[in-house]
């Protein structure tokens, strides 16, 4: 089996289809860094849906098996239907999921589902229209987003809900929140994170896990929330029920990285692969391909790639300092 220098398997693969996003969250493009002047890719820097399928099949026969889309905001790409229909064939596929905004999903969940598309991941920080417009940088109203995860519940999609939180912005709310979606989807709180560097992150602004577990109960202790065992070996959500049985989910990337099991590899809509959300620099795929490598020579490169690997940025953070990360809006969180 193919293990990296810490005995982790490749067992994740997210892809990224595109870098723009039709909202400008404050944590991830901040509309000053990603104004009408920021050059977003061109068309043809994009892999095409034939190399994203042919990558997909060579990680596939190194381990992977689940995939999921990002961006960016991945929707954003034409016809992404037609990329989910082909993953969806590939043998060893267990699992196609997509991280969202979910603002066009009312137009496009039941394509998607039709396509193969097991799961969305639908992000949304707060409930209050002030509070959601000032997060997402456009004044968008959260209704688009709850109509964004009615259309993807109709169509038979399974529904997660992120929610990253920010101590000053929107920790209050988090309770609301989670009363009004408990019903429908898992909620997943996520500490703020130091990814990109335009985000103006800082310790303080971190509300640990232990705290949000705190704020969503009803008492103000966190004591109605029990730990339950994880999925599946690495999943990043550490999984609570609560009392009334609803589950939910804390990323504590700040307070307890999850290192130790990370068996996820990122490739940026142009195709680059990263070993870490928080890499400075990565293997470019799609100079191979275009250059007519053939499966085997592929094979070899991305399974060097990986057997080199030795991330473990969320535990060293605070040690190590990196100069230069790779945005958010290529490789999708
Ligand atoms: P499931 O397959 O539903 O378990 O999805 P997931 O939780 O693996 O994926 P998702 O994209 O929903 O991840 C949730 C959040 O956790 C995202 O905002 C990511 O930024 C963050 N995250 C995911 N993977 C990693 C990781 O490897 N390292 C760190 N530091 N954060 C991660
Ligand atoms: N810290 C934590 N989560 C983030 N996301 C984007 N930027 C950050 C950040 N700085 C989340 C989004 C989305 C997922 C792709 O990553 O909210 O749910
Ligand atoms: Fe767009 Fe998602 Fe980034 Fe917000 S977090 S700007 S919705 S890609
Ligand atoms: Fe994996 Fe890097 Fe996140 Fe650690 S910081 S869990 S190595 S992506």
């Amino acid at each position: 089996m193919l293990l990296d220098q810490l005995g982790r398997p490749l067992r994740d693969l997210r892809i990224s289809v595109t870098d723009r996003c039709n909202l400008r969250c404050t944590y991830c493009m901040p509309a000053d860094i990603f104004g009408p002047d920021y050059a977003f890719l061109p068309r043809t820097e994009l892999l095409s849906f034939e190399e994203i399928e042919r990558l997909a099949r060579t990680f596939v026969g190194l381990g992977v098996q689940k995939l999921r889309i990002t961006g960016g905001e991945p929707t954003l790409r034409r016809d992404l239907p037609e990329l989910i229909s082909r993953l969806a064939q590939i043998e060893g596929v267990q699992d196609i999921a997509l991280t969202t905004n979910g603002l066009l999903l009312p137009r496009l969940a039941p394509a998607l589902r039709a396509a193969g598309l097991n799961r969305v991941t639908v992000s949304i920080d707060s409930l209050d229209p002030e509070v959601f417009g000032r997060m997402n940088g456009l004044g968008t109203h959260p209704q688009k987003v709850l109509d964004g995860i009615e259309a993807a519940l109709s169509a038979g999609l399974g529904v997660k809900i992120n929610t990253v939180v920010q101590r000053g912005v929107n920790d209050d709310g988090l309770r609301n929140l989670w009363l009004a979606l408990r019903d429908k989807a898992v909620l997943r709180l996520i500490e703020f994170m130091d990814v990109g560097n335009h985000n103006g992150w800082n310790l303080d602004s971190v509300v640990p896990s232990r705290e949000v577990l705190a704020r969503l109960s009803a008492d103000g202790t966190g004591a109605e929330f029990t730990p339950v065992s994880p999925n599946y070996r690495g999943e990043v959500a550490a999984r609570h029920v609560g009392a009334d049985g609803h589950e939910i989910g804390l990323i504590s990337s700040v307070s307890a990285p999850f290192c130790g099991d990370c068996s996820r590899a990122r490739i940026s809509a142009v195709g680059v692969l990263y070993t870490c959300l928080f890499a400075g620099a990565g293997t470019d795929l799609r100079a191979p391909l275009r250059a007519g490598a053939d499966d085997e020579a592929m094979h070899e490169l991305i399974a060097g790639v990986w057997r080199a690997r030795r991330d473990r940025y969320s535990e060293e953070r605070g040690e190590v300092t990196r100069e230069q990360k790779v945005e958010m809006s290529h490789i999708g969180g």
